[in-house]
């Protein structure tokens, strides 16, 4: 799949089919994380891969949002930020999410590529959580992500901002590429 394709049609997909994707192929999607960009090229993230039906219950339980129970697969995404806070400070605090969100963005784009489907969840109970999956007390819960096949194919995904909104040229609010030459 071409990269313009994949970043245009990736969608949050709610709706799985009872179908169990390969879990090899959600390893190779989770190893595409490895690639992106760190801070000072320090991997802060680890995902644990999760296929116990009981513990999938427990994890839409903790968000409560029902329609992670229907997936087969749920991959959790945890970062342990301090080599990162220990080099860098405060500032590592920042690092650290920008990272996991560039990590997860090349997971995510896998899965499109993959043929597969899933939605970044990030509203759930942490500490629920990290009880079920033995997670330590210095480890974050970032976020996690059933992963299935869609459901519903002629589901589109939602409208996305302009482009005329969110780009400014040489200082913020200026929506000109060039000042305009007086004319005398
Ligand atoms: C940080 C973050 C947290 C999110 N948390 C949830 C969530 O808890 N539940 C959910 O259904 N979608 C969640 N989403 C998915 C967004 O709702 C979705 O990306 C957005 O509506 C745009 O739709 P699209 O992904 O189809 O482009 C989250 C997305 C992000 C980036």
């Amino acid at each position: 799949m071409q990269l313009d394709k994949a970043i245009k049609s990736r969608k949050s997909v709610r709706k799985f089919k009872n179908k169990k994707p390969s879990w090899k192929d959600i390893i190779e999607c989770i190893d595409a994380a490895r690639f992106a960009p760190m801070a000072g090229n320090n991997f802060t993230l680890k995902f644990i891969l999760i296929d116990d039906p009981k513990k999938i219950q427990k994890i839409a339980d903790a968000s409560q949002q029902n329609f992670i129970a229907e997936a087969k697969y749920i991959v959790v995404v945890c970062s342990d930020k301090k080599r990162l806070t220990n080099a860098y400070g405060e500032l590592g605090e920042k690092f650290n999410k920008q990272q996991v969100g560039a990590a997860i963005e090349n997971f995510l784009l896998k899965i499109e590529e993959k043929g597969l489907a899933t939605c970044w969840i990030g509203y759930f109970e942490e500490e629920i959580i990290k009880r079920e999956l033995k997670i330590p007390e210095d480890i974050e819960v970032e976020a996690f992500f059933p992963v299935g096949f869609e459901k519903e194919k002629s589901y589109t995904r939602r409208a996305k901002i302009d482009l005329n909104n969110i780009l400014y040229f040489n200082e913020y609010k200026n929506k000109k590429m060039k000042k305009p030459h007086k004319v005398d």
